[in-house]
């Protein structure tokens, strides 16, 4: 199926900058939660129709320690305490997937940090 990428860095973000210091993210950046619970990410995501959709987020997480995130798509959580493991380095990309329903046309994605770590650093999500 065709897929469409969402940058993190044009998102809207709540307690969170946009830096480019760690290499190998995709667009011109990414966001660097900041270290604190509920910093978060709000994506606007168009669908073309109603129905089950993989979302899946592209990350960095240099450090060894989880950084859990709640997942919410038009303000409902539907799913709780995803993890976002150590990747090895801050250079390190991995993605991480989730199936959830989405609306025909515009709905928000948002990924919200539930520890006092905060997120990982978020290049992308991708639907
Ligand atoms: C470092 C790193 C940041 C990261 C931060 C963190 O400062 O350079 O990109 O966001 O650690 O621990 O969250
Ligand atoms: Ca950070
Ligand atoms: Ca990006």
């Amino acid at each position: 199926a065709t897929t469409t990428a969402y940058q993190a860095e044009n998102a809207t973000i709540t307690n969170g900058v946009v830096e480019s210091n760690h290499a190998g993210y995709t667009g011109t950046g990414f966001v660097n939660y900041d270290n604190a619970t509920g910093s978060s990410v709000q994506w606007s995501v168009t669908a073309a129709a109603t129905g089950s959709a993989t979302l899946s987020i592209r990350f960095a997480n240099g450090t060894v320690t989880n950084r859990p995130m709640d997942i919410a798509v038009n303000g409902t959580t539907v799913a709780s305490g995803v993890a976002f493991n150590g990747t090895g380095a801050w250079t390190t990309w991995q993605e991480t997937s989730l199936t959830a329903t989405l609306n025909a046309g515009a709905n928000t994605v948002r990924a919200t940090a539930t520890t006092a770590g905060g997120g990982p650093n978020v290049d992308k999500l991708t639907v």
